[in-house]
């Protein structure tokens, strides 16, 4: 194996952090500064397991393993080095020169894959051409597909079988064990043989930007669950990693100058029949940075178009900072009630799909009216909150300056305060754990309180009841605890009964901020004790602090209603104070 040159080794560690990895395979509970958890590696009941961000490093007390990031990832998924860095650095935006197999040796286990996805997909696209594929062709074909595309797109069909494929890649000379690091096959029960993830249904071959195919998606045929499987993470694929359909979309998004980003594997390949070639899919997760870096090598502004539905508008809304974070431009359209990408090709036409993607707003328009829609025009407040973080990510100034003064403009307040109130806010908050320790300090303290409420309604649906009844969701004015608990509400409202953390933690995949209040949260309510108690005072500080805030702001206008000679202003303004002071006042009594 070619050695991997320690510089890139080192990039990889300065890019992943260790807690975000393990807790991808382990549920860690915070613990003072470190994390904790029962050991992955030996079987035990307390947890032993540390893990500290500070060092990056992980401990086992009970069983003494121990090391960096990338010794976690070789044991826990049996992988050599090489093969654990190559891992970490697909995760880590880290590219690795080509290396030089040494004589004897045989091609890298990333290779190996390449050429088994390679062979799987031929024998996908060829069962579509045989007779037990008729009906998956007919699909393909009721949907819009035409023969072109099919074998542009490299779409298949996977047998209604459990063993055809592994079968198959056996006469090929695969090892049974490589089919499985492929992600292609399921070990099966003692003694019995691997069976086929994908079958019976039809397949999306998902490729890297230089057409390697890294993974697949299949998707049923009639409306039975799940809609589609995709492949688990390998050696070569990472699902935060890829977005479907750059490797076909690269040249038209040159062209173009901008992405048109979709949800869907059928938002990208019917809009590209018709001749829209710059789409690309997130698949089904919100956008993650690291979809954000690959696709900033080739466009410099995403145009979002997501369905009309809500899990459109949350997932574009996170997307946004994201993107926004990274220097890009970004666009959004919503498409009517009910149409996605695909159906709406098929229906109006290419020209009208390009239509709304060039007609798409720009993000503070977007936002904007998002939230007045959501929180009406009169909360001024709660809709800085939720303006001011992205903004202030906005990396060119003259942009971001005139952010400000539209959005003053918009609602109607002195632009003065705007910038008063954006000078507050940091925009690389909790974004990575490294730099929580840096802001703990100056963190408003009002976080703490809504962090430990958070946790409360996770951990029981009463509670989650209680503050929306009694404070409103609207109240709560970290951005990333506010989208948690819209996430909560909309799991509680889908109905059954207690949240699985877990599901909660995969709905905020890609939104770092969010998941980072949601474990500590939980860290939080989980050590709570009398929490009823515990509850009230927490409602009680977070409505003084709203309260306090309040009172900030509107001196602050009061100010300028003086300045201005704005007598009835300053009327108005002086009795919202006084009521708030008040109000403070009998609180405290
Ligand atoms: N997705 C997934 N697993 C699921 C559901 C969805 O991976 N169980 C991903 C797929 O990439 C899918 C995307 O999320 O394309 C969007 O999901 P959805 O809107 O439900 O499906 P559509 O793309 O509209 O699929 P179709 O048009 O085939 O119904
Ligand atoms: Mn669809």
């Amino acid at each position: 194996m070619g050695t991997i040159p320690q510089e890139i080794i080192d990039r990889i560690l300065e890019r992943v952090d260790i807690v975000e990895v393990i807790s991808e395979y382990v549920q860690l509970k915070r613990a003072g500064r470190s994390h904790k958890a029962c050991c992955p590696f030996h079987n035990e009941k307390t947890a032993s397991f540390v893990v500290s961000p500070d060092k990056q490093i992980y401990h086992c007390f009970g069983c003494g393993a121990g090391g960096n990031v990338l010794n976690f990832v070789m044991k826990y998924e049996n992988l050599e080095f090489p093969d654990a860095v190559r891992k970490l650095a697909l995760r880590a935006g880290v590219e690795i020169p080509v290396e030089r197999g040494r004589q004897g040796e045989g091609p890298s286990l990333y290779s190996r894959i390449h050429e088994i996805n390679k062979l799987a997909a031929a024998f996908f696209q060829n069962n579509l051409r045989s007779e037990k594929g008729r009906g998956a062709l007919d699909y393909l074909r009721s949907r819009g597909i035409e023969n072109q595309t099919l074998s542009d797109f490299r779409l298949g069909y996977a047998l209604d079988d459990w063993e055809a494929l592994r079968k198959y890649l056996e006469s090929r000379k695969v090892p049974v064990d490589m089919v499985r690091k492929a992600g292609l096959s399921i070990e099966s029960d003692k003694g019995r043989n691997d069976y086929d993830r994908f079958r019976n249904r039809v397949i999306f071959p998902i490729f890297d930007d230089r057409d390697n195919i890294v993974a697949f998606g299949g998707r049923v045929m009639d409306k039975a669950l799940p809609k589609y499987i995709n492949s688990p993470e390998t050696p070569v694929y990472s699902k935060s990693n890829v977005l479907y359909g750059l490797n076909f979309s690269k040249r038209g998004i040159r062209e173009k100058g901008y992405a048109i980003l979709v949800e869907g594997y059928m938002d990208v390949v019917i809009p590209f029949q018709q001749g829209v070639k710059n789409v690309v899919a997130t698949s089904g997760t919100a956008l993650t940075p690291r979809q954000a870096d690959i696709l900033k090598r080739q466009a410099s502004t995403a145009v979002l178009i997501f369905d009309a539905d809500q899990a459109g508008e949350a997932a574009s809304l996170r997307g946004l900072d994201i993107l926004v974070e990274k220097g890009m431009g970004v666009r959004i359209a919503a498409l009517p009630k009910g149409e996605d990408p695909d159906t709406f090709v098929r229906k109006f036409g290419r020209e009208a799909f390009e239509e709304v993607a060039e007609k798409a707003k720009d993000l503070l328009d977007y936002k904007l009216e998002l939230l007045l829609k959501k929180f009406g025009p009169r909360s001024v407040g709660t809709i800085c909150d939720e303006m001011l973080p992205t903004i202030s990510r906005v990396e060119n100034a003259v942009v971001r300056s005139d952010y400000l003064t539209r959005l003053a403009e918009k609602l109607g307040i002195h632009e003065a305060s705007l910038r008063y109130e954006i000078g507050k806010v940091k925009p690389d908050y909790s974004y990575h754990y490294a730099s929580e320790a840096r802001i703990e300090g100056s963190v408003r303290n009002y976080r703490s309180s809504e962090v430990h409420l958070l946790g409360m309604a996770i951990t029981e649906r009463k509670y989650f009841e209680k503050l929306d009844r009694e404070l409103g969701l609207g109240m709560f004015k970290d951005p990333a605890v506010k989208r948690v608990m819209r996430s909560v509400g909309e799991m509680y409202a889908a109905g059954d009964g207690d949240i699985n953390a877990s599901k909660l933690s995969s709905r905020l995949e890609g939104d770092e901020q969010a998941k980072q209040a949601f474990m500590e949260g939980l860290a939080k309510a989980d050590i709570t004790e009398e929490k009823d108690r515990v509850l009230e005072d927490c409602i009680l500080r977070v409505r003084k602090e709203n309260r306090d805030e309040e009172i900030k702001i509107l001196t602050i206008r009061l100010k300028e209603a003086q300045d201005s000679r704005d007598d009835a202003g300053v009327r108005d303004l002086a009795d919202r104070i006084n009521k708030l002071y008040k109000e403070r006042a009998h609180r405290h009594a």
